[in-house]
């Protein structure tokens, strides 16, 4: 038997602090691993199979924090598409006993005792061993068998697809690690409650069916992230942020501030439960949140009281739950305070000071501290809007990267040494304010973008520098499996698609694509003569692609019969429209919001458009026959209740799937490129690229 620590492996990293290649792989977290003392490396287009062992195939983690109970990559499906894009060759579901040559085997170490940074016992740990015969990933359990396969794919894609021989050990310092996505609910704010039921009791409280997920949706998120060891926590917050309770039930409101409930109103504890009655088996977590931050602190007593009766409550579920709730009216030693079974959730010092409030007394805590919060466009001069990736390296007052025992940024003598067993881990939070009226669902995923895998190597407890992680950011970025979050399209230049509508009868019905990357399209009724092609309001054109996201530009020229509102471009992300009912306005829509532009297409005759993705912005550009051309800038209106209406950015992926249904007119020239190109026009009235 061994006892792994992280201090032993955090020996192992000192040494690579003289060689990057020594010691650890380079990925995000890093991996401690020594290379064999030959430098041969491993090619993975050389392993041909993955087997999945025995043992690994038949052992179930209890230990994880997912009531699902598979989180082992163990079905062929998701075998292939976790390990496809290195492992081109054949794939094996094999139940093997021992490694073959040639291949990656899967298995379990269940002799080892793996613990993390605080000593605790913990199922995410692995082993790594890179030999001539191939690779060998022997995980505490399934999940940590998946971590390991999570390095060998970065370290592959950092080594020019080779790995080099040798052996490691990896272990988490902490067993939570994640981010948080929420919506703040203050008065009059956007606000809504995300999940239906038929319930009778709860009619009326939740958000129409498309503002919410349904129960099969639900399942698949929780289904899907599982798989990968991701868990979801469910956060219902009360008593405070409770609008969307306060509006189904406005008699359980503060009497000054409805947008708190009254926990001395006989019905609110009763319809808070009543609501988790009916969501608990929804959620396949074996904890849940409460939320409890940010209540009137007229009324501590009942807070205390109605944090510790929705503990009882969790407690006596089936299968019981364990309970976050924010760190909130920390109590004087000797009064009554929250059970200590209850992990807190610290989020700011303003509201606690993780030692002397919670630790020092024997609580657990998840460390959400607001150097880490990010909030979309509603908060201009407090939290930012993306990620600081510089904290993230350096954000420890004691000197070093930040940690998940860093509750206080500024005063190390506030913060718990690194293995104190009361801190549970990390959470980073991001708050929607203001909901899909401030950010697109691809600007959440942007805020996150380029920092999460630097701040969740501290999560992890890996010791990347900051150098380090921008060295192999990019290419780990770029081989993440089975997603496309940037809606990248493979080009050979900077033009991704061309349709110049000029198609022999040979091939009516097709549409070719004149950027060499074979993207060609289909016509579906529509007719086409000189190049241009007549869209009858049904008719329309289908690309092999969808959505483009940043950088781009889609331009075509059109020349409508009729002012009848239709789709230009539609693709998943967003639709390009000529209207909206009685508004003529141009509109870029993501689904649920329209983004409208103060412009409408002139009919009868022809007008050059270009739909512009710059970074954050985005621009339309038009330029009518004999005319100039100009530039607006696409915004979005936010509704800030103190400050007024404002205009703000907004990035929305260029649509590219379907052309021009719903639409009437003439189209030409349809061009999709990877380049953001604002023109404007110069004194000649040429258009010039700025
Ligand atoms: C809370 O509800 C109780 C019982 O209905 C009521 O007496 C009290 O005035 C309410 N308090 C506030 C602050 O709204
Ligand atoms: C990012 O964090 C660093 C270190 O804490 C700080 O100096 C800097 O001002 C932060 N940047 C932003 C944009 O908040
Ligand atoms: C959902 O439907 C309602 C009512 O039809 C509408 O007001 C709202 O804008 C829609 N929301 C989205 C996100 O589509
Ligand atoms: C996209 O355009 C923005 C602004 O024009 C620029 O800052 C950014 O680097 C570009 N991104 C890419 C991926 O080209
Ligand atoms: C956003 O909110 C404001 C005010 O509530 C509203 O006028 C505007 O139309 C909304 N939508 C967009 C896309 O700006």
């Amino acid at each position: 038997m061994h006892l792994f620590t992280r201090d032993g492996l955090l020996k192992v990293a000192v040494l690579s602090l003289t060689s990057s290649s020594y010691g650890r792989l380079l990925t995000i977290p890093s991996t401690p691993f020594e290379e064999a003392s030959t430098g041969e490396k491993l090619p993975l287009n050389s392993v041909r199979k993955v087997i999945v062992g025995k043992r690994f195939a038949s052992t179930v983690n209890k230990n994880g924090r997912t009531l699902i109970p598979q989180h082992s990559p163990n079905s062929p499906k998701l075998l292939r598409e976790i390990f496809n894009p290195l492992l081109v060759a054949m794939l094996l579901w094999n139940m093997a006993t021992k490694p073959k040559k040639g291949s990656i085997f899967l298995t379990i170490d269940s002799d080892t005792k793996f613990s993390d940074v605080a000593g605790r016992p913990s199922s995410e740990e692995y082993s790594l061993s890179v030999t001539k015969e191939g690779i060998t990933i022997a995980g505490a359990s399934p999940l940590g068998t998946w971590w390991g396969t999570r390095s060998v794919l970065q370290a592959a894609a950092v080594g020019d697809n080779k790995i080099p021989y040798g052996t490691g050990v990896d272990s988490p310092g902490w067993g939570t690690r994640g981010v948080m996505h929420s919506e703040e609910f203050g008065n009059n704010v956007y606000h809504g409650f995300r999940l239906p039921s038929d319930n009778p009791a709860l009619a009326d409280l939740s958000s129409p069916a498309n503002e919410s997920y349904t129960r099969a949706v639900f399942d698949d998120i929780q289904e899907k992230c599982a798989a990968r060891g991701v868990t979801v926590f469910p956060e219902l917050e009360t008593p405070g942020h409770a609008l969307a309770i306060t509006q189904w039930k406005p008699q359980l409101a503060l009497d000054h501030d409805i947008s708190m409930l009254n926990l001395s109103h006989p019905e609110t504890l009763p319809a808070v439960q009543s609501i988790w009655e009916t969501f608990l088996p929804w959620f396949y977590s074996d904890t849940v949140h409460i939320g409890a931050d940010e209540y009137d602190s007229g009324f501590i007593d009942v807070y205390i009281d109605f944090v510790n009766n929705m503990y009882k409550f969790m407690s006596a579920q089936s299968p019981p739950r364990k309970m976050f709730s924010w760190g909130t009216f920390p109590r004087e030693p000797g009064q009554t305070d929250i059970n200590k079974d209850v992990t807190i959730q610290h989020w700011t010092g303003g509201m606690d000071n993780a030692l002397p409030d919670y630790l020092n007394k024997g609580f657990n805590m998840v460390n959400s501290d607001d150097a880490f919060y990010i909030v979309g466009k509603s908060a201009v001069n407090s939290y930012p809007r993306s990620l600081n990736l510089t904290r993230a390296f350096a954000g420890n007052p004691a000197g070093g990267a930040y940690a998940p025992n860093i509750f206080d940024s500024r005063d190390a003598t506030n913060n718990p040494p690194r293995d104190h067993p009361g801190v549970l881990g990390h959470i980073a939070a991001q708050w929607n304010d203001l909901g899909p009226n401030a950010t697109t669902v691809s600007e959440a995923y942007y805020a996150w973008r380029d920092a999460l895998p630097g701040l969740a190597d501290k999560q992890w407890g890996g010791d990347l520098t900051l150098e380090e992680y921008e060295g192999v950011f990019d290419m780990i970025h770029a081989a993440i499996p089975a997603q496309n979050l940037d809606r990248n399209i493979p080009s050979r230049s900077d033009t991704v698609a061309h349709y110049k509508f000029d198609s022999h009868p040979k091939n009516l019905g097709k549409i070719n694509d004149y950027s060499g990357n074979v993207y060609h399209a289909t016509l579906y009724g529509c007719s086409i003569s000189n190049s241009e092609v007549k869209f009858d309001g049904n008719c329309y054109i289908e690309t092999p692609l969808q959505s483009k996201g940043r950088n781009y530009t889609l331009s075509f020229s059109i020349k409508p019969t009729s002012d009848k509102s239709g789709a230009l471009v539609t693709g998943r992300d967003s639709i390009l429209t000529t209207g909206n009912g009685d508004s003529k306005q141009v509109i870029l829509s993501t689904g649920g919001e329209a983004y409208s532009v103060d412009y409408s297409f002139p009919v009868g005759s022809w007008t050059e458009v270009s739909l512009i993705g710059a970074g954050t912005q985005t621009f339309l550009t038009v330029k009518s026959e004999g005319g100039e051309a100009s530039t607006t800038e696409i915004q979005t209106i936010l509704g800030l209740l103190a400050n007024g209406l404002k205009p703000a950015v907004i990035a929305i992926e260029a649509p590219f799937g379907t052309i021009g249904r719903g639409f009437e007119g003439y189209m030409k020239d349809v061009v999709l490129k990877q380049t953001a190109s604002i023109y404007s026009v110069n004194n000649d009235n040429e258009w010039m690229k700025t």
